[in-house]
């Protein structure tokens, strides 16, 4: 086989075999096929498409391009829980505790945030000595006992992946579909669970910009995993407008434990509740009812906030910060960003909230980059809510007056005032299964 006549296939616009997909996909891994073909091949396939078929076998192919986690020894239901990124989406750390509360074993592998969205990881590393990087016997055996663990991905879960997504990022191919879903479920199908929940993620801080395409990127994920043998369901949700009130690491395990302890936003208290609902009816086999209300008493019995103390002290962390957030790490300098007229809040761009996040100290904008967990921003106002001159709108943490400045300039871009309330937006567009 060559890669030659497989470029020329996909330029001419047929259908890949598995056998074609297969040794691009391994080849490359083993830097046998050079950059150049890589990437042509790669635009071909973003100009004319992959159907369904290819697009599974793609997705298989990646996933088996390194270490398939063999989570047959957990005893029980496994699940997993995937966001395709947002700005201040701490879902995961109520989701998994309320889910590991409830008889899941959330055996969850997470990632580090880049560019305008945070990762789960470094939310947690914000927390003193929790160590994320557990080994994999350590870390099936906390998943037996205690239902839960959370740690970062490891080296080598679908490098194919890896690889292909750099090219992608460099050559102008990451928005195609079909590499987007293969992309997202190789790293799912490689770490394992049998049931998988996506909350899929549309709107100004998102991929997928309107829920249409949102919606096409979730079905076709969903019946990827249905065909690797996995039970699905995603969840489109909105990214219009930052999620709950708090970005930044140490700001969002904040509003984390706030929610885990029933204070805190209603909307990111209802996603949660909604991905918990979904993950456990999938996996249970629950009616969604009966599984959101038990997700709810997990809130309400304080269950699910000692599921997360229990996690927090098997990987090292000083559980004591949960309980005290106020030994927190948090930064010394602060700004309040005020109205400059009466009205209501037209719209709040998330992505400019998350690059303002990033300037702060709270992200990366290179993989090297260090991060000041302290550092974030807190809303005080979101869109449709009405202000009066002078109410402040957010409150900036840093720990120089330097970053304050850069990123109030750029913060103050990311939302409009004016006269009229806008209409709503819901936060939660719909599930598919
Ligand atoms: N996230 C991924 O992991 N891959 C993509 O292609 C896009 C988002």
């Amino acid at each position: 086989m060559r890669i030659y006549d497989i470029i020329e296939k996909k330029r001419d616009g047929l259908k890949l075999t598995k056998e074609e997909i297969d040794f691009f996909v391994q080849e490359y891994t083993k830097e046998n096929i050079e950059d150049y073909q890589a990437s042509a091949l790669l635009m071909a396939i973003f100009i004319n498409g992959m159907d369904e078929e290819e697009t599974v076998n793609l997705t298989e192919s990646m996933a088996k391009s390194g270490d398939m986690l063999d989570l047959s020894a957990i005893d029980g239901i496994t699940a997993d829980k995937h966001s395709t990124g947002g700005v201040g989406d701490k879902t995961s750390l109520v989701v998994a505790p309320i889910c590991a509360s409830l008889g899941i074993k959330m055996a969850k592998m997470s990632g580090r945030g880049l560019g305008h969205t945070g990762g789960t990881i470094d939310k947690l590393e914000s927390i003193e000595r929790y160590n994320t990087s557990i080994d994999t016997d350590a870390f099936f055996k906390q998943v037996n006992e205690i239902g839960i663990a959370l740690i970062g991905q490891t080296g080598n879960l679908a490098p194919a992946d890896k690889k292909i997504y750099a090219l992608r990022d460099v050559t102008a191919t990451v928005g195609n579909i079909s590499l987007i879903a293969s992309s997202i479920m190789s790293k799912k199908i490689a770490a394992g669970a049998k049931n998988i929940v996506l909350d899929v993620k549309c709107g100004s801080g998102a991929f997928m910009k309107d829920e249409e395409s949102a919606t096409e990127l979730a079905e076709l994920m969903v019946k990827i995993g249905k065909k690797c043998g996995r039970n699905m369901a995603a969840v489109i949700t909105n990214m219009d407008i930052p999620l709950g009130s708090n970005i930044g690491n140490a700001l969002e395990i904040k509003e984390v434990i706030d929610i885990l302890n029933n204070k805190g936003d209603k909307q990111l208290r209802g996603l949660c509740l909604v991905l918990s609902a979904t993950i456990l009816s999938i996996s249970h086999g629950w009616n969604y009812e009966v599984a959101y209300n038990k997700a709810e008493n997990a809130l309400l019995d304080g269950s699910a906030f000692n599921k997360l103390k229990e996690l927090v002290t098997a990987q090292g962390g000083n559980a004591k910060m949960l309980d005290n957030t106020e030994l927190l790490p948090c930064c010394r300098q602060s700004l309040e960003i005020k109205a400059n007229q009466d009205g209501y809040i037209q719209s709040i761009d998330s992505r400019i909230v998350g690059e303002s996040a990033v300037l702060l100290g709270a992200g990366r904008e290179k993989k090297t980059d260090t991060i000041d967990y302290g550092a974030g921003i807190v809303l005080l106002k979101k869109t449709c809510d009405k202000v009066s001159i002078g109410d402040t709108i957010a409150v900036l943490y840093a720990e120089t007056e330097e970053r304050l400045k850069n990123a109030e300039k750029l913060f103050n871009t990311s939302f409009t005032i004016g006269a009229e309330k806008p209409d709503t937006m819901p936060l939660i567009y719909k599930t598919i299964r």
